[in-house]
């Protein structure tokens, strides 16, 4: 395993003395550490791309680590818009490169029909609208 990490920290303990937790990220098995996030545990294995730009294509990560710009969202099991650097592994977790957001440019979606708020995104999610699967 790649480890990136700090293995006895003053505050946090031993990284020994941590559960290990069995996840997927795009098929492939990784273990990480009870505490660890989505985020945490894919960078501790070297992984940064958590999903590529919807226009661009060019890759994105974490970027404010705090969950205010969902730079990091990835799809947890069925869930879509999911902020890789909130949420806590579990055992078991299948989660996979995030989707595009709605494309604004893409015709086919009237534009009344585009969320306006994360929130609307988040709810149309649920609903499974909105999202590109190209
Ligand atoms: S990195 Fe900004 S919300 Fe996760």
């Amino acid at each position: 395993m790649t480890n990136n990490r700090i293995v006895d920290h003053p505050v946090l303990g031993r990284l020994a003395d941590r559960k290990e937790i069995t996840f997927t990220f795009d098929g492939t098995e990784y273990t990480g550490y009870e505490g660890d996030t989505v985020a945490s545990a894919l960078l501790a294995h070297g992984i940064r791309t958590l999903r590529v730009h919807e226009e661009s294509k060019r890759p994105r990560s974490i970027y404010c680590n705090i969950g205010h710009c969902y730079e990091c969202r990835v799809m947890v099991d069925d869930a879509r818009g999911v902020r890789a650097c909130l949420t806590p592994i579990k055992e078991g977790m299948v989660v996979s490169s995030g989707k595009g957001l709605p494309n604004p440019l893409d015709a086919s979606i009237p534009p009344e029909e585009l969320p306006r708020t994360y929130q609307e995104y988040e709810e149309q999610s649920k609903e499974g609208k909105g999202d590109t699967d190209a």
